[in-house]
């Protein structure tokens, strides 16, 4: 969803703009720019392709200057080409900006602007934004300090959509302006020098001291001075935040890729989301950030669970777990489905949102209707100080560290271990035991070990993914809260892979899916949970009977008989309350080595961003 950078200070600032600018390739890798200004002259570099490409042909002193701005673009108006890359400049040569978003006026602004002789040379929104602002500066008082922000500041009362925006002015080669309503902004501030970004991700190394920009407010820096208003020209003191992140967490290490890094981290990732979350009698979980008293989560007689993606499916894994375990009623929504549903909820009612980055424009959505219809509102979360953790009335951070791959692997895992903490929680105010509580904690303290067990599944999981690797059709089935799993399963083979999977409820497969099934369709089960366990080898058997091979994922007490799992995958033994957890490992693994094997950029796959800052 495109990520920005912008930087002005003393240093040279097109490589710190680049280095920001990799940082931010999760939101999108189609093609990146830089605009550096100096008193002389605007110059300009765009490139089709990756950031490092760019890179390359920004070389010498070629782009020499001190105020800067860049874009690493995923495309929503307009095919991926140079033009279409940023940072666009207006037909006048005056404004260069670099854009976060989605302009959804752009086309009636166009007819505007063309019938004032503007013409232009891209077919996205952001050129159109630009040359407003450029149709608005020219209009401005030429003698007035603050004409280049008050000329952004007018553009935007005429702009409907989304945007985070950087801009710089030819005649201003000393003013850095940011402007923020929908899509992600902060500002860095180091000694001597201010940054604009996306995220902290991108200016991490150079400071940890950061203002987030809320929608409605822009920010002009220039002289040494951050001046923040509203878009209502109402001035602002600015809230300086430190930035507590270990910059070697984002590093890749001895790893080949991020997504194998993630999958390693997550014993560690389980191990952060629990430290000082239970209890002293050890019988339940505790939350600092619920901003709700226990009597009021006792009223809660259903939660709204909601979120895009992966999240989603952490979703779904929470509504059995809070059903099973605290007894609570749950439904699970797509977060952009939500929004627009306008659907009835009790006053009673939790809405409770998922996100890793906290800036998922649907999710974002999603809590903001939530909170104008008077539901309390909690976030779960893995990016502090984002917008969702910010506007959420209440939170549970993840402590995660920062997730790179665009496949999200520890964050997922992460948020299925905050919910099972959340359902003991819930399930000690209400009906569950000490006992149970005791056993529960202990299955939680447990699962980091266990989860580093199942990593080391690894070596066996990727001779299984060479014998697989060149399918073209597969599906996961699982039961309950294997499905889930199956469902996140496929989604992660068909999005670093893109080898079509499916995920589906195993017994459900009878009811269509089976017509797929033949030799060329390998089924992947997911056979962990002892309950079910006869119900789901007669499915499997099912499978069996029309020639697909099977790969099964089972608990090593209870495997599968070898005529009906040509590969086993045995994950340990553990709780209800951990077993989504152990049992999505071997599905990630075997998604990056089927993924590495077919050499596929897992890190980065085609067309995905990793955070959707639009509709
Ligand atoms: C994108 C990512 C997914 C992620 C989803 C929701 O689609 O590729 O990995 O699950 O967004 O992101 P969030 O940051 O809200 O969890």
């Amino acid at each position: 969803m495109c990520g920005i950078v912008g930087y002005i200070g003393k240093q040279e600032a097109s490589p710190l703009l680049l280095e920001g600018l990799k940082r931010l390739e999760y939101r999108g890798y189609d093609s990146a720019g830089v605009a550096v200004l100096t008193e002389k002259e605007l110059k300009l570099k765009k490139h089709k392709g990756r950031v490092t490409e760019l890179a390359k042909h920004v070389s010498g002193n070629s782009l020499s200057g001190n105020l800067g701005i860049c874009h690493t673009r995923w495309a929503t108006h307009g095919a991926v080409t140079e033009e279409n890359a940023h940072p666009h400049v207006s037909f006048d040569g005056k404004i260069a900006m670099v854009h976060n978003g989605v302009i959804e006026n752009y086309l009636s602004i166009k007819k505007f602007l063309e019938g004032e002789g503007y013409s232009f040379y891209s077919e996205t929104d952001s050129e159109v934004f630009c040359n407003l602002i450029a149709y608005h500066y020219a209009k401005e008082d030429s003698e007035s300090e603050t004409r280049f922000p008050d000329s952004v500041r007018r553009t935007l009362k005429h702009i409907e959509g989304t945007y985070g925006i950087a801009v710089i002015c030819a005649d201003h080669p000393t003013e850095l302006v940011g402007a923020r309503k929908g899509s992600p902004l902060i500002v860095g501030i180091g000694p001597d020098e201010y940054l604009l970004a996306s995220d902290v991700s991108a200016i991490i190394r150079r400071t940890s001291n950061v203002v987030y920009l809320n929608d409605g407010e822009i920010v002009s820096l220039k002289n040494g001075e951050l001046n923040l208003l509203t878009n209502d020209e109402e001035i602002l003191t600015p809230e300086i935040k430190t930035i507590d992140w270990d910059i070697a967490e984002s590093e890749l290490g001895d790893y080949e890729h991020y997504m194998l890094k993630e999958i390693f981290e997550q014993s560690g990732a389980l191990e952060n989301a629990m430290r000082g979350r239970f209890s002293d009698d050890m019988s339940t979980a505790k939350f600092g950030g619920l901003n709700t008293t226990a009597q009021e989560l006792r009223q809660i007689d259903r939660i709204l669970l909601c979120a895009c993606g992966t999240a989603w499916h952490a979703c779904l894994v929470g509504e059995y777990l809070i059903e099973r375990f605290a007894r609570i009623p749950v439904e699970v929504e797509y977060a952009s489905e939500f929004r627009y549903r306008n659907a009835p909820l009790d006053k009673n009612t939790l809405v409770l949102v998922i996100s890793q980055s906290g800036e998922t424009i649907d999710t974002l959505a999603a809590l903001r209707e939530s909170k104008r219809k008077g539901y309390k509102t909690l976030a779960i979360n893995n990016s502090v100080g984002s917008t969702i953790a910010r506007e959420s009335d209440g939170g549970i951070y993840q402590h995660a560290g920062p997730e790179i791959g665009v496949a999200s692997t520890k964050a997922f895992t992460s948020q299925l271990h905050i919910l099972s903490m959340l359902a003991l929680y819930l399930g000690r105010l209400r009906d569950m035991s000490f006992q149970d509580g005791l056993e529960y904690v202990a299955a939680l303290k447990q699962a980091p070990e266990l989860v580093t067990e199942t990593v080391k599944l690894s070596d066996q999981i990727l001779e299984i993914s060479k014998k697989y690797k060149d399918m073209t059709d597969c599906l996961f089935l699982g039961r309950q809260d294997m499905f889930p799993i199956a469902l996140e399963g496929a989604l992660k083979l068909k999005e670093i892979s893109y080898i079509h999977a499916e995920g589906y409820p195993a017994a459900e497969m009878k009811h269509g899916p089976i017509a797929l099934i033949s030799a060329e369709c390998p089924v992947i089960v997911l056979a962990t949970q002892p309950d079910i366990h006869e119900k789901l080898v007669s499915n499997i058997q099912e499978v069996k009977a029309r020639g697909a091979p099977v790969i099964a994922i089972a608990n090593r007490s209870n495997p599968l008989p070898k005529e009906i799992a040509d590969d086993q995958i045995l994950i340990p033994d553990c709780h209800r309350a951990v077993l989504p957890i152990l049992a999505s490992i071997p599905t990630q693994l075997l998604s990056y080595h089927i993924a590495n094997l077919r050499g596929c950029d897992v890190d980065k796959p085609r067309n995905l961003a990793k955070s959707v800052t639009v509709e």
